[in-house]
């Protein structure tokens, strides 16, 4: 029997819709769970939200719900886009769910009857975005008034963060740093890319771990402290003990608890800015519970823009759905996880998205699908012929290459190191489609060719084929088994006893493959890409909210430099022209003179508010003028027309006729 093996995401925030950064995560421990149940394991997949905390509580607010309808909505949003991405978890927890809230408050008074637990008194700075303290010196910038006091400050994340000073609970960690060091110091690796714990051992742990505050007074979204309500539970202590929750830990049926926790392997992934939380919090809280520690925390990197993080602001965050809809899962799937190096981060381009789907999906592995399908149907009436070892000069080192990668994709998905795992699968496409080349089919074929060479080299790509819709499986479900169909097999796969050899006797493939991935036109695809990645701010950009949290969360900008601002060019600008555009009933086109001697072209998603847009002609309107150009339904805009939001309409920023076109605004 092997090991149960327990795999975790972090909890997310439903604080907004999410992008393919947190697409990443799931999909990497899907991929994980789904290798390890081929590989034989009981597995059990949990993923959830982190559903409470101030953070939360203001974003409902802004959206003019209750705490709990804003969440109830953005669980259902989240549940379909699992369903979309087609994540294998086992279970779906939420930290609004009775169970878990029981349990969390549980612990607290349990920690607080053993000591592990005090009331004191904490002042520092917090940043809500972050739902994490600081000290002063861990803030990345401080502001001063006159006198140089500090009024305010900025996190490392770029949150702000403000001063509070209130009654708290404080958690002992310093108590517990001792047997922190040395659990860290028996188990080298629990930490994942190595060098991740030596980080922490000197920016957190060798400094002195401080205690930490962990129940808020100030605002009441979270699981109140029993003995005392007047305190809620700091919602990092009630996130993380999700992971032992979910399996029925202090409850009445922990059947899944004792074989996940106590007898399996547990497997935490997170991105790296959580990293603290997991290496640190988490197994001190373990400790006083008395509980077994995690085997694995791997703390993976990010994926950024060219111009930095995604940020609704900047008018660079990629939806996840969008992809699917254009591309299909898998390549959105493929995508991900083979272009994050391990432990650092990674840069999402339109043109690598594009390339990658046409060169290494459509061209090296669909076109090895193709041909050998293709040619088993044209030499050989469809029946794949018997696999026979070492026929032509060739086979010996076709299969060597295929046991060498072998070796090389499990060694590299038991590390979580997707891009090799993958470049190992890709090494056996490349290979066999060389092999193609090598063995020449079509002159085999040939009246005095040799049969038995041709049949071994079909036999061959089948066998291949094969093994790469199996390495695939945890990655591309629906491309593995199209595979399978077309070659004649039931979708069953079983990576443990993989090998290349021969295929069932009797095989046939299909009559006529179909390509598995279409190949793209490359301009037009990234050119869609990036128009969908438009500027947050523009209402033609709306990204599809989800239901009922049609809470467009319009006021998410953090707190922006002086120069940040003073970059922005707003201009007046007069109307000349305005026109509908065809094929859209969002936008209209306008023709402007911005005061520099040129005509520019703006397009804004204004239309519905203006079923009359000749009434815009004349006026003088506030516009960016420094925009970088971008093209929206094939037409260039050159800047974009403020409007202000009011009872969902929109209204253009009108300037009194007197001022001069081209005037800046600031
Ligand atoms: N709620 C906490 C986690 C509690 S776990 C007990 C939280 N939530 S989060 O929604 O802000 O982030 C969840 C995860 O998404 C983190 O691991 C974070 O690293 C990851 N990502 C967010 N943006 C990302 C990218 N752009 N790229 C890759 N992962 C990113 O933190």
């Amino acid at each position: 029997m092997k090991k149960p093996f327990y795999i975790t995401t972090p909890i997310y925030y439903p604080s907004g819709k999410l992008h393919i950064g947190s697409a990443y995560t799931t999909i990497a421990c899907d991929v994980l769970a789904r290798y390890k149940r081929l590989m034989g394991h009981d597995v059990y997949y949990l993923t959830g939200l982190d559903e409470h905390g101030q953070k939360i509580e203001t974003k409902a607010e802004e959206a003019g719900l209750t705490p709990q309808a804003y969440v109830d909505g953005m669980a259902v949003g989240v549940k379909e886009l699992w369903k979309l991405l087609d994540i294998s978890y086992d279970k779906f927890i939420r930290t609004t769910d009775d169970y878990h809230e029981e349990v969390v408050a549980a612990v607290f008074e349990k920690l607080l009857a053993q000591d592990d637990i005090y009331l004191g008194e904490y002042s520092g700075w917090y940043s809500v975005s972050d739902e994490e303290f600081f000290t002063e010196s861990q803030l990345e910038e401080v502001f001063r008034d006159e006198v140089g006091k500090v009024i305010g400050g900025i996190a490392p994340s770029g949150h702000e963060v403000a001063w509070v000073s209130e009654e708290s609970y404080f958690l002992r960690l310093s108590k517990y740093q001792d047997k922190l060091v040395e659990f860290f110091t028996a188990h080298p690796d629990f930490i994942q890319p190595d060098g991740r714990m030596n980080e922490i051992m000197k920016n957190f742990i060798e400094p002195g771990l401080e205690d930490l505050a962990v129940s808020r007074t100030s605002f009441t979204w979270g699981v109140p402290v029993p003995s005392n309500p007047k305190h809620v539970i700091y919602v990092w202590i009630d996130a993380l003990l999700n992971y032992a929750t979910a399996l029925g830990y202090g409850q009445e049926d922990h059947a899944n608890f004792d074989t996940f926790w106590e007898e399996g392997t547990v497997f935490h992934m997170v991105g790296k800015d959580i990293l603290r939380f997991h290496s640190i919090y988490w197994p001190i809280l373990l400790m006083m519970l008395d509980m077994e520690l995690p085997d694995r925390l791997i703390a993976h990197g990010w994926f950024v823009m060219k111009d930095g993080k995604m940020s609704k602001s900047k008018g660079n965050v990629v939806y996840p759905e969008m992809l699917v809809e254009r591309f299909g899962l898998d390549p959105l799937r493929y995508y991900l996880m083979r272009s994050l190096p391990v432990g650092s981060d990674g840069t999402f381009t339109p043109e690598d998205y594009v390339g990658r789907i046409n060169y290494e999906l459509a061209n090296d592995l669909g076109n090895l699908l193709n041909r050998t399908v293709a040619m088993i149907n044209k030499y050989f009436g469809g029946q794949v012929p018997t696999y026979v070892e070492n026929v032509t000069a060739f086979d010996g080192d076709l299969a060597s290459v295929v046991a060498e990668n072998l070796r090389a994709y499990h060694k590299n998905m038991e590390g979580v190191d997707y891009p090799r795992a993958l470049e190992a699968v890709w090494n056996i496409i490349s290979r066999s489609n060389k092999y193609i080349d090598e063995t020449a089919p079509w002159v085999l074929a040939k009246e005095d060719g040799d049969k038995e060479q041709l049949a071994a080299v079909m036999a061959h790509l089948a066998a291949s084929l094969r093994v790469v819709a199996h390495l695939i499986q945890p990655f591309m479900m629906e491309t593995s088994n199209a595979i399978m169909e077309q070659l004649g097999l039931a979708a069953e796969f079983d990576l443990e006893n993989l090998e290349l050899a021969a295929l069932p006797a009797g095989l046939t493939v299909v009559a006529k493959g179909r390509p598995i991935f279409p190949r793209l036109d490359m301009e037009a695809e990234i050119d869609y890409i990036k128009e969908q990645m438009g500027g947050g701010s523009d209402p033609v950009e709306e990204a599809t909210e989800w239901d009922p949290a049609t809470v467009e969360l319009k006021n998410e900008k953090k707190a922006i430099k002086f120069e940040d601002f003073d970059a922005v060019e707003i201009r007046v600008a007069e109307v000349k022209e305005v026109a509908k555009v065809e094929g859209s009933d969002k936008l209209l086109k306008f023709r402007l003179d911005a005061g520099d001697g040129q005509d520019r072209q703006i397009l804004s998603g204004i239309a519905k508010f203006y079923p009359n847009e000749q009434e815009l002609v004349g006026k003088k309107l506030q516009i960016v003028a420094n925009l970088k150009p971008r093209k929206m339904m094939g037409l260039l805009s050159q800047g974009m027309i403020l409007s202000a939001e009011h009872d969902g309409n929109l209204t253009v920023m009108t300037v009194d006729s007197s001022v001069a076109n081209g005037s800046q605004i600031g």
